[in-house]
């Protein structure tokens, strides 16, 4: 049967939008189904119809971005306890740092039980000023090759069922 990914992301600036695109597009050259949503629109029944995830954010204020902070507390216990061991990865778009963010979706992802299938994928914009923070965001093709390399893994994992 085929597996579904679900890659959900939100995006201030177009940074981590950027990056859950190459690697929903990646993931789905390997053959799963994808589903790309926004938080916003991401819900528990679609938690649970999927096979593996992605959790695609920005890094805002050491933390993760409020509308995925909003997924997540809306999805955290309708799935508790019914996708324990599935696998997943997170990538965090960041000015200088994303660690916090990472680390905040590593323990909901532990909470859930889930399985880390890949080390968290952090990509800096090195913007300093308020104008370049808030300016959208171009994403190196060095750093979006690696986010295509982290979807089509996660993806080809799922197809053999090495997860
Ligand atoms: C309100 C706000 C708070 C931020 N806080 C952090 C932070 O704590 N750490 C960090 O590395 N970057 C921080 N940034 C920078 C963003 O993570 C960076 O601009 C990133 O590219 C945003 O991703 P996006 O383009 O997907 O929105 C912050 C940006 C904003 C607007």
């Amino acid at each position: 049967m085929t597996k579904t990914l679900l890659v959900v992301w939100h995006s201030n600036t177009g940074g981590a939008r950027a990056m859950a695109e190459a690697a929903a597009t990646a993931a789905a050259e390997q053959g799963v189904r994808v589903r790309l949503l926004h938080a916003g629109d991401a819900a528990p029944d679609l938690v649970l119809q999927a096979d593996g995830y992605i959790f695609a954010t920005p890094e805002t204020l050491a933390a993760i971005a409020g509308p995925m902070k909003d997924f997540f507390d809306r999805c955290y216990y309708p799935v508790l306890g019914r996708i324990e061991g599935r696998p997943y990865a997170a990538m965090v778009c960041a000015g200088s740092d994303g660690s916090s963010a990472a680390r905040q979706i590593a323990r909901i992802a532990t909470g859930w039980r889930l399985r880390e299938a890949a080390q968290p994928l952090i990509v800096c914009t090195r913007a300093q000023t308020p104008e370049a923070i808030l300016a959208p965001k171009t994403i190196a093709a060095e750093a979006l090759a690696r986010c295509a390399e982290l979807g089509a893994t996660l993806a080809a994992g799922m197809e053999i069922g090495a997860f």
